[in-house]
């Protein structure tokens, strides 16, 4: 089959032949119907993402329809629609034991990361990855569930977001979409912060009050002034240069938390001055667990969350969804569909 792979840092990803995986006992082996293309391919193609593994195909945004089921799996679930989880625990370590298998140090898989991901026709997951999408939900915009949707309910928590906190969204593209529409439904006020017209209109029709970084000399300021010079509760990074994280740990408001999603080349440096007279919290999150991607797909299906799509690709078109990638003007995820 043909899939796009990663090759090691700073090399172009390249479409290859592999071999079809098969389904082992108490794994499934699903069509791939759409692929999500994340920033995070960006981050592999320039090396600043180099977790050590390579070859391996990208994408960790996937949905598809169970084919096949290997030995002792329900055969019921063949023609399943299914949306993956992209952690594959031990199951064993502590992590895993309190369902925080995002933490696993000794994952089984990570599929787009680690493991053969979705950019592709087949992959083979545990059983319990691929995660039922009830009715109604195309494949296309489920996709973007598996990171987009869910990486938000995962930063959101850790967070603590809650009700009346002044929540900042700092950068709105795809997981930014997905924070405005879990923090408001925790109650949150949110403010989101982009340079893009089109961008910044769908955060406000999904929520958000919105500031345009381009358009404003100081960000901070003008999170200040929309505060009554309190400042905000929550900023999460999806950005994570030096200039914006600067501005975010000076929009904090007194115990503010200041959580990482994103990141650049750049590193964060900070007095401690800043934080120690604010109490602030830095703290940051990576991926989701398989109860918050269900809790995602809970929240799309009752039409509470929507995903947002840009436009699809056929898989052999994928490199123009890097291109899409690189120049940032897509509203959401470009999708592929092998
Ligand atoms: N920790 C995790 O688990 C996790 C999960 C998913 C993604 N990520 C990371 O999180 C980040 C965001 O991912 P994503 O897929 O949502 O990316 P994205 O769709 O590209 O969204 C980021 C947005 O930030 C905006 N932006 C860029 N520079 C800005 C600036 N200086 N000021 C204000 N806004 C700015 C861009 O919009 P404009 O066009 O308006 O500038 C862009 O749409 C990436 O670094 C990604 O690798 C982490
Ligand atoms: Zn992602
Ligand atoms: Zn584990």
């Amino acid at each position: 089959m043909k899939a796009v792979r990663y090759l090691g840092p700073g090399r172009p990803f390249r479409m290859e032949d592999v071999p079809e995986p098969e389904p082992g006992p108490g794994y499934v082996s699903i069509r791939i119907r759409a692929a999500g293309m994340c920033h995070t391919e960006l981050h592999f193609e320039s090396g600043l993402l180099d977790l050590g593994v390579a070859p391996v195909t990208m994408g960790h945004e996937i949905a598809g329809v169970v084919e096949e089921v290997g030995e002792g799996v329900d055969p019921g679930r063949r023609g399943e629609r299914v949306v993956v989880h992209y952690y594959a625990g031990c199951g064993r370590c502590e992590w895993c034991r309190r369902g925080l298998e995002n933490l696993c140090g000794e994952l089984r898989a990570e599929y787009g990361f680690l493991s053969d991901g979705g950019y592709a026709e087949h992959i083979t997951v545990p059983a319990a990855n691929a995660v039922t999408l009830p009715v109604g939900i195309e494949l296309t915009d489920a996709a973007p569930i598996g990171c987009g949707v869910t990486t938000a309910v995962h930063a959101s928590s850790i967070a603590h977001v809650g009700e009346g906190d002044v929540v900042v969204v700092y950068g709105v593209g795809t997981v930014g979409f997905g924070l405005i529409q879990v923090c408001r439904l925790a109650g949150a006020r949110v403010i989101g912060v982009g340079r893009s017209r089109r961008k910044l209109e769908l955060a406000q029709e999904l929520g958000a009050e919105v500031i345009d970084a381009s358009a404003v000399p100081d960000v901070a300021a003008a999170v200040r002034d929309a505060t009554g010079g309190r400042g905000a509760d929550v900023v999460f990074e999806l950005v994570a240069t030096a200039a914006t994280m600067d501005a975010a740990v000076a929009m904090l408001a007194k115990r503010g938390r200041l959580v990482f999603i994103g990141y650049s080349k750049d590193s964060f440096a900070v007095h401690p001055i800043r934080l120690v007279i604010s109490e602030a919290v830095v703290t940051a999150s990576v991926g989701n667990t398989l109860a918050e991607l269900e809790e995602a797909v809970r929240l799309v299906a009752s039409g509470a969350v929507r995903t947002v799509v840009d436009h699809t690709l056929p898989l052999k078109r994928w490199s123009e969804g890097m291109e899409a990638l690189r120049r940032g003007d897509a509203v959401g995820r470009v999708v592929l569909t092998p």
